[in-house]
């Protein structure tokens, strides 16, 4: 099957790990005042605007061309020109692309005989709208805006202040930002009195950097960022060194559809941090780590964005912390594996507005511990911030008519220019026809719009590698459940509610809804629909459709009556199954992982094995269910797939995330704690019990090296077992929690051994020194009885004669 299928996935994990340059589809590059065309150290091509093409940008106006006449050696060919403007002029460029543009203009005010720049003084404005007034320049400045360009047009236009009679401009660079760089709903206001949603667009204000930071990292230049930006350090900004220690990492980040993207940031932002500088003998102190970066105390507005990576962690759901700005509290118990789509070291971005209190000149941002990690070891990071000068736009778009006022007024009166700007706004305002509105990019609940700039959602759900015939009408599910009545809930997860329901002809469904603003689950989503539409299996929960309407994300499962194994196995009062029942039920989810590894040709692995998610059926058959994490395993030329640490605490190989690989031996570590859990019926961590008990795999694997297994043996069932089924089963266990995975036996071993276990216990006259001798063929012909109604199931005899195959060639662990 599934060669389409298989290729989907890898093509999904290529997309995750790989991405190409960034090319604008609007990109001006001007070298002012020069007539040649130069390629600059970060390798881009800058047009001379004096050449044939350049000028072919510049109209209107008076100007000049000048050249430096000790141009210094260690500055940027660009630098060497200018262009000197004695009255109003302007730059025009032909927008392709209606969106977010980044302008950048570079001053470096050097002197000839008859200019000396560093006295020029003027306006700059951007279709009218000013983007810098009464500028002048001592020293090089870099002026960086991201501003709305909603025509087919973009006039950069330099005009003399009054007190000065020219202004000027080294080099100019327009390029469009990629999509959805900058998106305008549900960004957070953070004022001194109220936190609450920021009511403008963005879309209608310009932005300008003022400070672009590689907390953690080393200063990035153009020549090392997608987008050509400068990144500095941020140790200058640090309230207190002594706070703060630097974390990094040699693995390139994780972008994860949905998440930051490179054009976000750079790989170098997210392989470092500042995290909290605390060792095992401090752990128990709470501070905060506090960075102030200057503003100017009248620009009131900033628009902040922080970028997060968790580089620090060695497992999920460890590391919870709070972000304040200016004192605020902005985001409490963030906890970055639940917005970065359960994976670790996959960047992240959230957006804020910062309103100051009036004088104040700083914006100060702190991260500290939350209450939520007193059981955890306590930290805090930070990858980045860029902090942007909101602009509101004086002036307004002009029209061709209003060119010549805009003449007028700039050579008539420069000093009350904005006195005179504010006026004719006002008037063109209310003379000008209404623009359209800026493209919007949708928001839904999907989406972690805010979180992570929500790049649009349901690319992946288009096309045709989805299974037909499964979408199911949102009114036949409203049906199904009572529109989503209360009572049916019978769980919830990270993805959201499942209620029970029946859809037409009686067929019994759960019904897993996306909650409406649920921060994650997109990615989750399309791999379950994608995975499960394509894989069936008696062993593995399959999928009867799912709905995507308006923002409904809604998977429909089959029902599994008795719901997960954890349930039945401690914490819910239900009478406890019997060694059998046990073995049974493992026997079926190993069957159900062992078909999900070998059962294509390049295998899945799913990622998340743990006891909720084994699904108990009617006579208490066993479903491997939430393949939401899961991934294609390797393909034939590696033997591990490289990824993010994804999955559950308490379950992970520690070789996984010691490495971030992943191979289908991950779950096969996984699934030994499950088979520890249900033969002690306790949980995989129970952080309430002595610190040697907590983890169930460690503890456990300590009582199996003493050989004294049957002392953790769940009570209810230790009278029932035979010894040589325990050992065969708890020797299995052992085996799967090997630390590296090439000690670990395969599902297939896994399988079998289990299904020997079962042998034992059944099997009366069952010798104990014959189970040492585990590969026995005589054990074979029994195999296969254990699960109820798997002899009608295709799939599942041929899993079991590939075990056999299997076991005929494997050493038999
Ligand atoms: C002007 O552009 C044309 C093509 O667009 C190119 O062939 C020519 O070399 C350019 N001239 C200069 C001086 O850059
Ligand atoms: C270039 O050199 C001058 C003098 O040697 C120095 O003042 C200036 O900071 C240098 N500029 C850069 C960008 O290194
Ligand atoms: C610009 O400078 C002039 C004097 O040179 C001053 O009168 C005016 O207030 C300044 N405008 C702004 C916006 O700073
Ligand atoms: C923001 O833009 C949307 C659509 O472009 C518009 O409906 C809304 O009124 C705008 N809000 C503000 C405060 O300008
Ligand atoms: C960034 O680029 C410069 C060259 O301009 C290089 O020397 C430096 O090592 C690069 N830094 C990183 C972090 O890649
Ligand atoms: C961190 O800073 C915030 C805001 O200033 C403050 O409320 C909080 O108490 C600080 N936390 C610690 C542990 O100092």
């Amino acid at each position: 099957m599934d060669a389409k299928f298989l290729h989907f996935l890898s093509l999904i994990v290529f997309l995750i790990h790989f991405s190409t340059a960034f090319i604008p589809q609007d990109n001006y590059l001007i070298n002012c005042g020069s007539s040649i065309n130069t390629i600059v150290v970060d390798n881009r091509y800058f047009t001379g605007d004096f050449s044939e093409n350049g000028s072919s940008y510049l109209s209107e106006g008076k100007s000049i061309s000048l050249t430096n006449p000790i141009p210094a050696s260690n500055s940027s060919v660009l630098y060497s020109t200018a262009r000197i403007f004695t009255s109003v002029s302007n730059y025009k460029f032909n927008i392709k692309n209606v969106g977010f543009h980044l302008v950048r203009l570079h001053f470096y005010p050097f002197s000839s005989q008859d200019y000396d720049l560093k006295n020029a003084k003027f306006v700059v404005s951007a279709n009218g709208k000013s983007l810098l007034s009464n500028f002048s320049a001592q020293f090089t400045i870099l002026k960086e805006f991201i501003l709305m360009v909603n025509r087919d047009e973009l006039e950069i236009l330099f005009m003399p202040a009054s007190d000065s009679n020219f202004a000027y401009v080294n080099a100019i660079e327009v390029f469009s930002a990629p999509k959805d760089f900058i998106i305008d709903e549900g960004i957070t206001l953070i004022s001194p009195n109220e936190i609450q949603d920021f009511k403008q667009n963005i879309s209608s204000k310009i932005l300008e950097t003022v400070h672009r930071i590689n907390v953690g990292g080393s200063k990035l230049t153009p020549f090392n960022d997608t987008l050509w930006r400068n990144w500095i350090p941020d140790e200058d900004f640090l309230v207190l060194k002594s706070a703060a220690k630097i974390a990094n990492t040699i693995h390139p980040p994780n972008y994860q559809p949905g998440g930051a993207t490179r054009e976000i940031g750079p790989d170098n932002i997210y392989m470092t941090a500042q995290q909290m500088n605390i060792d095992k003998r401090s752990s128990n102190f709470m501070f905060n780590i506090t960075w102030d970066f200057p503003v100017r105390s009248e620009d009131a507005l900033h628009f902040v964005r922080l970028h997060f990576c968790d580089i620090v962690s060695i497992s999920l759901q460890t590391l919870y912390f709070n972000v304040y700005i200016n004192g605020i509290i902005a985001f409490k118990d963030l906890d970055l594996s639940l917005l970065a789509f359960h994976e670790l070291a996959s960047p992240i971005f959230v957006d804020f507005v910062v309103q100051s209190s009036d004088n104040s000149n700083i914006v100060r941002i702190s991260v500290g511990p939350s209450d939520l990690s007193n059981n955890l070891r306590k930290n805090a990071i930070l990858n980045g911030v860029e902090i942007m000068k909101i602009v509101n736009p004086v002036g307004s778009e002009k029209t061709a008519k209003t060119k010549t006022i805009w003449i007028l007024v700039g050579s008539v009166g420069g000093g009350s220019f904005v006195l005179s700007l504010a006026i004719l706004s006002t008037l063109l305002v209310l003379k000008c026809r209404r623009k359209p509105e800026p493209r919007r990019v949708e928001s839904t609940g999907w989406t972690p719009v805010r979180v992570n700039g929500g790049s649009s959602h349901g690319t992946l759900l288009e096309g045709p590698v989805l299974g037909y015939g499964l979408k199911i009408p949102f009114a036949d599910i409203q049906l199904a459940t009572n529109n989503f009545d209360k009572n049916l809930i019978i769980g919830s997860g990270g993805f959201g509610i499942v209620y029970k329901g029946i859809l037409q002809e009686n067929l019994r469904v759960a019904v897993k809804r996306r909650v409406p603003g649920n921060k994650q689950g997109l990615p989750e989503f399309q791999t379950e629909i994608t995975v499960l539409s394509r894989i069936r299996h008696h062993h593995l929960v399959s999928l009867v459709g799912y709905c995507e309407e308006q923002s409904e994300m809604i998977l429909v499962y089959e029902y599994m009556e008795k719901g997960p194994l954890r349930n039945h196995l401690y914490g819910s009062g239900l009478p406890p199954l019997s060694w059998k029942q046990r073995l049974e039920i493992c026997i079926g989810a190993a069957r159900g992982l062992h078909y999900l590894h070998t059962g294509s040709a390049q295998g899945i692995i799913h990622r998340d094995i743990k006891s909720t998610n084994i699904l108990l059926h009617t006579n208490y058959a066993a479903k491997v269910a939430d393949f939401g994490l899961s991934k294609s395993g390797p393909c034939l030329d590696e033997t591990h797939v490289s990824t993010g640490v994804k999955g559950s605490f308490g379950y992970l190989d520690p070789e996984y995330f010691r490495r971030q690989q992943l191979t289908d031996k991950s779950d096969v570590y996984s699934f030994g704690v499950v088979l520890f859990e249900v033969l002690c019926a306790r949980p995989a961590v129970d952080p309430l019990l002595d610190r040697e008990q907590v983890h169930l795999g460690e503890w456990a694997m300590e009582w199996q090296k003493k050989g004294m297994v049957e002392q953790i043996v769940d009570h209810c069932i230790r009278g029932q077992i035979k010894q040589s089924s325990l050992k065969k089963f708890s020797e299995t266990a052992e085996k799967c929690l090997a630390d590296y995975g090439v000690d670990r036996p395969t599902m297939g071993d896994v399988l079998w051994n289990l299904e020997h276990a079962l042998q034992l216990q059944e099997s009366e006259m069952q010798i104990e020194s014959q189970a040492e001798t585990n590969l026995s063929p005589r054990f074979v012909p029994g195999v296969g009885v254990g699960v109820e109604g798997d002899s009608d199931d295709v799939s599942a005899d041929i899993t079991t004669s590939r075990v056999f195959s299997q076991l005929i060639t494997s050493e038999g662990r």
